[in-house]
């Protein structure tokens, strides 16, 4: 890899006088996503008070990007450095941090650490935003902390990074209608996601659970709207509820507040208006836009697929139109996302004027009549300069001309659309999906579904083997799904998400093939981050995952594994603790009725995380 330094540099040779303190581990280079090329050399680059920022004039984009620099270093060494905004090469011979415009692509940089300067070449704020989050992952992880760290050397390692994204859409999606959050919460979940170099929010507004967002032509959507009377406590058939009314909304100016503080992140926030289903709070407040079969709506209390749709007539077009309207003025975003999955058929079958409407446009059936909708709100949508993305069921009856797909349901809608030409953001359930478990079911709260591991949302690949190149281009990313059921808090949010979005952030953001291995060690490292930051992510990764699979009537096979790097299995079958004098695990073997499988895992003689155990 040549060094592409500016050649004026080259020319002034800076010596670095050291000085003799202390010694500090040298850094291992630890960035998650793993940048496309990393050199690592000898020596650091040392951070004092003393140490400039240059950047050019003028370029308050760019200005912005290094803001966050010195925000972390106000934060956690107590200074920041001056941001001296002037032609950076009258200072080629200061020791700094030079942060120049070379032109490169959007979201490129180029990072060079020597021991008397650091360069950061970029082609504008996004790339300077980018290598700025890689310059923090260099330093000593305290740098995420909140509160002053003393004694720590706030150093870089030497090294020479080339960086730029696998894809364009690098997305996290929440839904705030199972459960709702704080516009703070929201910029944490923003601020975690920019440090993964996710550069999406798909915030999911609309539901039959509660409709989030203030449109001001409809005041009853969030009046009434946000509403339930209560919710189900378990899973969503269990049969009991709380019987505590649960609400919350976005008013427009919190909308207006969160979009710009995403901005700023290179975020940007796609909203997601469910149609033609998931439309029941709407229809609470406003039961002209259903069919109208039944006598009375309400909001949803439980989770799962209501047959109260919107029925496609002249007022829920106009009142689809009118929402999108304001809409559009809130969010500066292309793209909008209309849902349009899980829309069940049977109140279009029963409806009069859905039947006639059937007759009238020649179509074959509701699915037609579904795609027909979808494709009606999409000329619209575009009309006003913008475009939609919807789940894999807007294929159902026929994709509209423009829709970008985001597969969910598998890969096979995925694989569809990116064979008709259409952009597709893979978001399958089995892989992408973090509202499944993430460990043994026995052990972790309720969720969804799976266990979809690390390591599997990991190995996953995102673009499915069977495209031909020229389709492959037609995947344009990766998104990872916070469905919130079994979400209520904050706290449960991030423990869903995190780490497991980590890899599902590096798939979308890293060219290069995947290391599991590698990755965990990188992890490792990264946890620190997320805990100065006070992420309260799953600590799974140290834990044993014990798996007993069939074999005969009176045995199983145990399988046993753990993410967390460079550590042993010690095993026990009768019960008892295990402990570093246990039996190392090697392999699968058998268990029968009356064996208990306990195992820890161990790392230089000490255990590392929990106990876990599973009974035949
Ligand atoms: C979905 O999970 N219903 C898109
Ligand atoms: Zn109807």
């Amino acid at each position: 890899m040549t060094n592409r330094i500016p050649h004026i540099f080259s020319a002034v040779l800076i010596l670095l006088v050291a000085c003799s303190r202390p010694e500090q581990a040298p850094q291992v280079i630890s960035v998650i996503p793993q940048p496309a090329f990393i050199q690592q050399s000898e020596g650091v680059f040392s951070i004092d008070r003393k140490t400039s920022i240059f950047v050019e004039a003028g370029d308050s984009s760019v200005i912005r990007s290094v803001a966050f620099l010195n925000d972390r270093l106000l934060k956690a060494a107590g200074y920041s450095l001056p941001v001296v905004a002037d032609d950076p090469l009258r200072h080629a011979g200061e020791k700094g941090i030079f942060v120049l415009d070379a032109g490169l692509k959007a979201e490129a940089y180029h990072l060079v650490v020597e021991e008397g300067r650091v360069v950061l070449e970029h082609g504008g704020g996004a790339g300077a935003f980018y290598g700025v989050q890689t310059l923090l992952q260099l330093l000593p992880v305290e740098i995420f902390s909140e509160k002053r760290v003393r004694g720590i050397h706030w150093e870089l390692p030497c090294c020479d990074i080339e960086d730029s994204p696998r894809f364009a859409y690098r997305g996290m999606h929440l839904d705030c209608c199972l459960h709702f959050f704080s516009i703070d919460f929201l910029k944490k979940y923003i601020d975690v996601m920019a440090l993964h170099k996710v550069n999406r929010f798909h915030w999911h507004l609309t539901e039959d659970q509660g409709w989030r967002l203030e449109i001001k032509k409809y005041p009853l959507l969030t009046e009434k709207g946000q509403w339930r009377k209560e919710t189900v406590i378990g899973s969503l058939s269990s049969g009991f509820y709380d019987g505590t009314p649960y609400g919350g909304y976005y008013s427009q100016e919190e909308v207006r507040d969160l979009v710009k503080y995403a901005a700023e992140r290179y975020v940007t926030i796609i909203p997601e208006i469910e149609l033609p289903g998931h439309a029941l709070a709407a229809i609470a407040c406003y039961p002209e836009l259903s069919c109208g079969l039944e006598d009375h709506y309400e909001t949803a209390t439980k989770w799962g697929i209501f047959k109260q749709v919107y029925c496609p007539k002249e007022e829920t077009f106009k009142f689809l139109e009118d929402v999108f309207d304001e809409v559009f003025e809130l969010f500066p975003s292309e793209l909008v996302h209309v849902g349009g999955d899980e829309c069940p058929k049977a109140s279009w079958k029963k409806c009069p004027h859905c039947q006639a409407l059937i007759k009238k446009l020649g179509l074959k059936d509701e699915f037609e009549l579904q795609s027909w909708f979808i494709q009606r709100m999409e000329k619209y949508i575009n009309s006003k300069g913008h475009q939609i993305i919807g789940w894999d069921e807007i294929l159902q009856g026929g994709l509209a001309p423009n829709a970008k797909v985001m597969s969910w349901l598998g890969e096979e809608g995925g694989i569809k659309a990116a064979q008709q030409h259409h952009e597709v953001v893979m978001a399958p359930y089995p892989k992408y999906y973090l509202d499944y478990w993430q460990a043994d079911p026995d052990s972790e709260p309720l969720a969804m579904g799976g266990p979809t591991t690390l390591r599997t949302m990991y190995e996953y690949n995102p673009v499915p083997e069977v495209l031909s190149a020229e389709e492959s281009k037609y995947i344009i990313g990766v998104e990872g799904c916070v469905w919130t059921e079994y979400m209520p808090t904050p706290a449960r949010v991030e423990y869903m998400a995190w780490p497991r979005m980590c890899a599902i952030a590096e798939s979308g953001w890293t060219k290069a093939g995947k290391d599991w291995g590698a990755f965990t060690r990188r992890l490792e490292t990264h946890l620190g981050r997320l805990d100065r930051m006070d992420v309260g992510y799953c600590k799974a990764f140290y834990d044993p995952f014990i798996e007993l699979h069939k074999d005969t009537q009176y045995s199983k096979i145990a399988t046993i594994s753990v993410d967390a790097p460079d550590a042993e299995i010690h095993y026990t079958l009768d019960g008892s603790t295990p402990t570093v004098q246990s039996p190392i695990y090697t392999g699968p073997f058998v268990v029968n009725r009356q064996q208990r499988v306990s195992a820890v895992a161990i790392r230089n003689g000490k255990t590392i995380g929990n106990i876990r155990y599973k009974d035949f």
